[in-house]
């Protein structure tokens, strides 16, 4: 596979300063290098730059670094539209905000494949906010709202050319969610395993239940991974942590799995604040789990389908 790597260091969308850190983390941990030794094709093809500021004024008094945002989200649908003609781009983050850019410039291209695209959030929050209902004003909160079309971003964000169905999104990890938020997400019908559905049915069984649904309608999945899915204790370079997290072995299992169905299009490893690790652990395990999802493994065996 041809992977492209391509950092995002977008740090307006989170509550405080940093993850404009995390693709240097990236690289420090030796992302390129590991998925290079599982036999890749490896090209970095280094940060993304913002587009021009242009200045905007919300109604919502909360909203924070919103032309700052703005002017990432258009770069990155840019990229992420230029860099999906081919192989496997991987957006290393940066706050979460810069998925509202990476998702819509991949639906984009999905759509010109005649293929439908899924996208997979993991995640301890549902980031479903509109600009007009986000409280804490902090634009990581946004870019599942923005790239399903939800409205409240119009006149501000870039005009969304391909929404994503919101049938076509499953959340995985979800343990902190706001009332706006999950009002939002029922009416949307967005899926969401949360901890409850985790503990009661293993992180495999709704997993392989939405792979399932994504062969099935030949499309192409897009995995978003937040650092807040994981638990704190093993993750705890992330400015929004929330206890019971995924473990280590449930989140190396979900990449896994998702290596063996061979859906996944493109990746965004986000919210990394390397001013809040220990030691490069964080870094290190994001980037470990990456190469799970690309194909490192304990033992061979045979290639599970799920179609
Ligand atoms: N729902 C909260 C908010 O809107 C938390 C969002 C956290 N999002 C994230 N990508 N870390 O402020
Ligand atoms: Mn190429
Ligand atoms: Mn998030
Ligand atoms: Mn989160």
């Amino acid at each position: 596979m041809h992977v492209k790597l391509l950092g995002a260091p977008v740090q307006e969308g989170a509550g405080r300063r940093g993850c404009d850190m995390g693709p240097a983390a990236y690289r420090a941990a030796g992302l390129a290098e590991s998925l290079a030794e599982l036999g890749h094709d490896v090209t970095d093809l280094g940060d993304v730059r913002p587009a021009t500021l242009k200045s905007h004024t919300h109604t919502n008094p909360a909203v924070k670094k919103l032309d700052e945002t703005v002017a990432w989200v258009e770069a990155l649908t840019e990229a992420a539209y230029a860099a999906s003609a081919d192989g496997m781009p991987v957006f290393l983050g940066g706050d979460h905000s810069l998925s509202a850019g990476t998702v819509a410039g991949i639906a984009r291209r999905a759509k010109e494949k005649g293929r439908p695209l899924f996208v997979l959030w993991l995640d301890a929050h549902t980031d479903f906010h509109s600009l007009v209902t986000t409280e804490s004003g902090n634009l990581h909160g946004t870019p599942v709202a923005y790239f399903t079309g939800r409205p409240g971003f119009e006149g501000y964000f870039p005009p969304l050319t391909t929404p994503v169905d919101p049938a076509n999104v499953s959340m995985i990890g979800i343990r902190s969610v706001d009332p706006a938020e999950r009002q939002a997400i029922n009416n949307a019908g967005i899926q969401v395993c949360d901890m409850r559905m985790i503990d009661e049915e293993g992180i495999a069984v709704p997993l392989k239940r939405f792979l399932n649904k994504v062969a099935a309608a030949n499309g192409l999945l897009h995995v978003s991974l937040d650092v807040d899915f994981l638990d704190p204790s093993i993750a705890p370079a992330v400015g929004t942590t929330v206890p019971g997290g995924a473990t280590y072995r449930e989140a190396h299992l979900v990449m896994e799995i998702l290596h063996d169905s061979g859906l996944v299009c493109s990746l965004d490893l986000v919210e990394l604040n390397p001013f809040l690790d220990e030691r490069g652990r964080t870094a290190i395990l994001m980037a470990d789990l990456a190469a799970s999802l690309m194909g490192k493994r304990v033992m061979d065996r045979p290639t599970r389908s799920y179609a």
